[in-house]
């Protein structure tokens, strides 16, 4: 099949008020960093993001801080040759990176300018389509960074801009000084933390909601039995570790059955459900591979009935082992 006609096909969503249209799926480029994913081959990296334009994916999440920079390159490299009008490009700044790789908060006027400079020269692109704070700076007046963000928007450097990994407060207290709007925090089935006042504000605000991790970094996808260990990042992380690793994936398997009868993956079945949350416009799916990015796209589109959304909320939340799971499947 023709890509056009298969682009055709793909859903778009709004990206709340910044206007942008996107699919409910974005690529995230994450894996690139090698400090917390390891060696990941740079071609296949390339063809897995040029498969997720012609599958429909046309919304692409980076930072500079993914491998240093590194990221933002191969991702420039694979989108170089597609249509720039189709695209959606989101990156971030936060570091100041020294020359002894260590790294500190940095969103000064200054810096944030010349971060932004070096990001649109290594994607290759005029304007960064959604400019996100990588987290919240403390040593930088507030309106500093808004009124640096809309310089960079005026300049035509940024098309919208917004935050990530604020807590409602931050991002208010952020929007009183500029105009925000879009949100990137961590979300998934074992994380719902944005639920309770990060997501309630961004509906009634209508920002735009990208959540990261939706998979919980792979543990999500089925893939895993429990007995796993891993020689990235995951093996100092303590949802990947013991009993609790262990719990999790048997509370995944429960949901076997469920993903079969709706003809899903584990893994569509749980992306799925996670972009049925009305706060959510997108998911950003860490795709290391093609046959990920394939899977990623074959969710797309797809819902569950009420009642299924709830027992997997619920068998998710039971993985937990010591929480107590209340009548909505949230933990508590
Ligand atoms: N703003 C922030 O601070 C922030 C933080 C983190 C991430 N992000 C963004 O969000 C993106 C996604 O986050 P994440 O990487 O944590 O996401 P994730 O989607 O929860 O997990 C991604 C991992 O799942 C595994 N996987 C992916 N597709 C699979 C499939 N079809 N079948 C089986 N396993 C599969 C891969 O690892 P294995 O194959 O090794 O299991 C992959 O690295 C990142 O790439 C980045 O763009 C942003």
């Amino acid at each position: 099949m023709e890509p056009e006609i298969v682009r055709e096909k793909m859903e778009r969503v709004t990206l709340g008020r910044s206007g942008l249209s996107v699919s409910p799926v974005a690529f995230g480029t994450w894996q690139l960093s090698r400090r917390f994913w390891g060696e990941q081959s740079k071609s296949e990296a390339i063809s897995a993001m040029r498969l997720a334009f012609e599958l429909g994916i046309n919304f692409f999440d980076t930072a500079d801080a993914y491998g240093d920079g590194y990221a933002e390159s191969v991702l420039g490299e694979a989108l170089r040759d597609l249509p720039r009008d189709e695209l959606v490009v989101a990156t971030k700044f936060f570091n100041h990176f020294q020359p002894d790789g260590l790294r500190y908060p940095d969103l000064s006027p200054s810096h944030v300018t010349e971060r932004c400079e070096a990001s649109l020269k290594r994607l290759g692109i005029e304007t960064i389509d959604v400019c996100l704070l990588h987290f919240y700076d403390q040593m930088t007046p507030l309106a500093d960074i808004a009124m640096t963000m809309e310089k960079l928007r005026d300049q035509g450097k940024i098309r919208t801009f917004g935050v990530s990994n604020h807590n409602v407060e931050q991002f208010r207290a952020q929007r009183r000084f500029g105009d925000y709007d879009i949100s990137q925090p961590a979300y998934s089935f074992v994380d719902t933390e944005v639920e309770n006042a990060l997501l309630p504000y961004c509906q009634a605000e209508n920002i735009g909601v990208m959540v990261y991790s939706p998979m919980h970094k792979g543990l999500l996808t089925g893939k895993y039995t429990g007995e796993e260990t891993f020689d990235d990042f995951r093996g100092n992380h303590p949802d990947f570790q013991g009993e609790r690793f262990r719990q999790l994936c048997q509370a995944v398997q429960l949901l076997r059955p469920m993903a079969d009868r709706y003809r899903l993956s584990l893994y569509q079945l749980v992306l799925a459900a996670t972009l049925m949350h009305p706060a959510v416009h997108v998911a950003i799916c860490g795709i290391k591979t093609p046959a990920q990015v394939t899977e990623a796209a074959g969710a797309i589109g797809k819902t569950v009935a009420r009642e299924d959304y709830f027992a997997i909320r619920a068998a998710l939340s039971l993985g937990q082992g010591t929480k107590v799971v209340d009548a909505t499947g949230t933990r508590k």
